[in-house]
């Protein structure tokens, strides 16, 4: 009986302390919520919106060149624009590949993404979503030649479809086409060119972005084909948990929708897809900015991968083994491992890891000083150890101590060696920091993908860009020649 009793108050006692918890609790997060937004607190802080968007992507997102003026222009950031203005932010672009969006979203490089991004229950698993601002269905690009070929969708069975990576277009290939040979390209331009070169039969693109390509390429029509899903809401992505920030942005968006700005947005993006000028006059500045830029990475790649090249190279040759060890790591690492791999370790490790606040230029250098030094030290440790033995021998039989030996007799036998050797790397390297484009430092490379995007022309920028490579590189060791000639007339 008594344990009965004392059993019913227990469970009443801890019914009540229990809701009391769920109560109280739950006040409690409300209004911890309320109060936190570290995203907003943020933003705040810093003054500056950092919105990322991959530029390939007209009319929401591209480069326009009017006037010879480049800027950003679009559906995309004039809401950008408006909501940094709503906000009294200042505004910056970081343009970068479609696929990388997202985990710059999630590693903090970029607070929100503006870039024509479906919401889908995958992504919203990883981020939040604003309120849909757009709406555009789903259309299938095809040679026009080939357009009567294509009655269905079913006549797509089995064929090569082109998608931009990491897209609903490339869910929708498939879904939706049976056993289709699916041919992911990262940025829009490079389906296009597929497209066009018969490396593809068929590219499913958005709506408004494809009637924005097919402008501009003739050649290209739509298949008269239909999607069985329904036209797809386009949002702005924010990190999750961020209320306040996701009030601003909806906020904006309404404004947005109830003064009918997007019809002004979309005009004006037609406006700057008009055509005037010819490719040069109007994507010269694009290259000139590239060349700087190359030219500036891959001198700070060798100059400074030299410095830390040759202190990894005396580690390395030192006979205390913990340095030696050291620096044996380091350069098997680098060099067993891709440099496109070091770069994104590098970009999103600085915020991911460290909490750094970097920018794209800078990550590209440092991403290259840290793989040029392994090669340069291994440079200069084989021009060193390709001095003959007897020099050290004799040295030291003199007298000299090693330090002495070293910087009389060695080194400067050993630069003859090392100088063509590391003119070479100069070579490698400025071809090889195209591949600082993916994170979106502005070298040649990234830029001749913004003309492709800007000028719907996918062919004409990137051979530009091989001319330039090659007149760089050409350029560069003629000078190499002529000074290895002088230096073996002065032998
Ligand atoms: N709406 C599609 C998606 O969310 C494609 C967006 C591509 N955007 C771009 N700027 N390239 O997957």
């Amino acid at each position: 009986m008594i344990s009965n009793k004392l059993f019913k108050t227990l469970v009443t006692v801890t019914c009540l302390l229990l809701s009391f918890a769920l109560v109280f609790g739950s006040l409690g997060s409300k209004v911890n919520a309320a109060v936190q937004d570290k995203t907003w607190e943020e933003i705040k802080k810093r003054g500056v919106l950092k919105v990322g968007l991959s530029a390939d992507y007209a009319p929401l997102e591209f480069e326009s060149h009017k006037n010879g003026k480049r800027e950003y222009v679009g559906i995309d950031i004039d809401i950008a624009k408006k909501i940094a203005k709503d906000n009294g932010l200042k505004l910056e672009i970081v343009n970068m590949n479609f696929d990388s969006l997202l985990g710059a979203l999630k590693t903090g490089k970029i607070d929100m993404i503006i870039s024509g991004m479906t919401p889908t229950p995958e992504r919203k698993k990883e981020v939040d979503f604003s309120d849909s601002y757009l709406k555009s269905g789903q259309t299938m690009v095809v040679k026009k030649t080939n357009i009567d070929k294509y009655k269905s969708l079913k006549d797509f069975a089995n064929k090569r479809i082109g998608a931009q990576k990491q897209t609903t277009q490339e869910e929708l290939a498939k879904n939706e086409i049976e056993n289709a040979d699916i041919q992911s390209m990262t940025r829009l331009p490079e389906v296009i060119m597929a497209l066009k070169s018969g490396k593809t039969d068929g590219a499913i693109i958005e709506g408004p972005v494809a009637e924005a390509y097919l402008q501009q390429n003739p050649e290209l029509g739509f298949a008269k084909v239909k999607f069985s899903e329904p036209d797809k809401d386009t949002c702005i992505a924010l990190p999750k948990e961020s209320p306040i920030f996701l009030d601003k942005l909806n906020t904006s968006i309404k404004d947005i929708k109830d003064k009918g700005l997007i019809t002004k947005y979309k005009e004006s993006a037609a406006q700057a897809m008009e055509d005037d000028g010819s490719f040069f006059t109007k994507y010269s500045s694009f290259f000139i900015t590239g060349i700087k830029n190359t030219i500036l990475i891959s001198i700070i790649g060798v100059v400074l991968g030299a410095v830390f090249g040759a202190i990894l190279a005396l580690m390395k040759l030192s006979s205390f083994k913990p340095l030696k060890w050291l620096a044996t790591v380091y350069i098997e690492f680098i060099r067993g491992t891709p440099l496109l791999v070091q770069v994104f370790l590098v970009f999103f490790g600085t915020t991911a890891a460290l909490g750094l606040d970097i920018s794209a230029m800078i990550c590209g250098m440092i991403a290259m000083v840290i793989n040029c030094a392994a090669y340069i030290a291994e440079i200069i440790r084989a021009g060193i150890n390709a001095v003959d033995k007897g020099q050290t021998e004799a040295a030291r039989s003199l007298g000299l101590g090693y330090g002495q030996t070293m910087k009389t007799i060695i080194l400067p036998q050993a630069i003859k060696n090392i100088l063509p050797a590391l003119g070479n790397e100069f070579v490698t390297v400025i071809k090889e920091s195209s591949i600082v484009s993916v994170i979106g430092v502005s070298e040649i490379m990234f830029n001749a993908q913004v003309v492709q995007g800007a000028s719907f022309d996918p062919f004409t920028p990137l051979l530009v860009a091989a001319i330039l490579y090659f007149i760089l590189t050409f350029v560069l060791s003629r000078v190499m020649y002529f000074f290895e000639g002088r230096m073996k007339v002065s032998d």
